[in-house]
């Protein structure tokens, strides 16, 4: 079985609302229904596992019935980080697991609702050849690395070869044993810190291979108070798309009929 976890355990301090950014309405719905709803669309996921704020729980399952979301099993509270949320899923999704059964996980933002039936596709189908799947897309800006020198501000102190660098997405896919055997040689870590799955991996099991699926521009992570009006005028524009077209072809089409004015010359 393939299962999503909708990871909804923040509070979105950065946006900065009184509520959770996932249950505000983009695009006339709560954001965390367009992410659910992208996977109760997804014929290689079976079911639906969400962890949500503590307190919030309630609030999503009064979505998940009004929204008629089968594939949502259970709603469960988050942990105080993402990674002890993850910790909290994998012990749900480990429950009541016959000795050698094996899972395929799918550890999603809940502030992703643009995420393509391709990306999933893709993470499963790479989930038959890898242990460990993640999805990320080139970097337009040149990353720097810097240092903080006190009061004197920040300065650099690398600047990376671009052509190499990546900007991590989600999902990240793996089989649950690996996962889970990831995060208990890291619960025997006392200086243990992340902010995602696969580097969680990456440390505990540097044997295991990590295959890197494409993943896209518009899979973006709500974060900010701008990427609220960003991800809306996304939806506005795929809700008036045929349904056949692939997010990329709706969003060039949107820039047809601009016109372009030169000034001077
Ligand atoms: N997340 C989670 N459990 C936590 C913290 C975060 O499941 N304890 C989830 C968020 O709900 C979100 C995803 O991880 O879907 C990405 O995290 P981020 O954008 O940083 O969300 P917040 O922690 O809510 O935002 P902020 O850091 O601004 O408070």
């Amino acid at each position: 079985r393939t299962v999503a976890v909708v990871l909804a355990g923040g509070t979105g301090q950065r946006v900065g609302l009184s509520i959770p950014k996932q249950l505000l309405k983009i695009a006339g719905k709560p954001l965390i229904e367009h992410t659910l709803s992208v996977f109760e669309q997804a014929e290689d996921i079976d079911e639906v596992l969400v962890l949500m704020t503590p307190g919030y729980v309630p609030e999503v399952e009064k979505i998940v019935e009004k929204a008629g979301l089968t594939k949502v099993r259970r709603v469960l509270e988050g942990g105080a980080s993402r990674n002890a949320t993850t910790e909290n899923a994998i012990a749900a999704l480990s429950e009541g697991l016959a000795d050698g059964e094996e899972r395929y996980v799918l550890f999603h933002d809940a502030v992703r609702p643009l995420l393509s039936q391709r990306v999933i596709r893709e993470c499963v189908a790479a989930l038959e050849r890898y242990q460990a799947v993640d999805v990320a897309i080139p970097s337009a800006d040149t990353i720097i690395v810097t240092r903080r020198h006190g009061e004197d501000g920040e300065f650099i102190t690398d600047v990376p070869d671009r052509s190499r660098l990546r900007r991590g997405q989600t999902p990240q896919a793996f089989r649950l044993s690996t996962i889970r055997r990831a995060y208990e040689l890291a619960a025997k870590d006392p200086n243990f810190q992340a902010t995602d799955d696969c580097s969680v991996v990456l440390r505990y099991l540097p044997d295991v291979p990590i295959h890197v699926v494409a993943g896209d521009e518009y899979n973006m992570k709500v974060t900010q108070p701008v990427d609220v009006f960003l991800a809306d005028k996304l939806f506005q524009l795929a809700s008036t798309a045929a349904p056949e077209r692939s997010a990329d072809e709706v969003y060039a089409e949107g820039l047809r009929g601009r016109t372009v004015v030169v000034f001077g010359g």
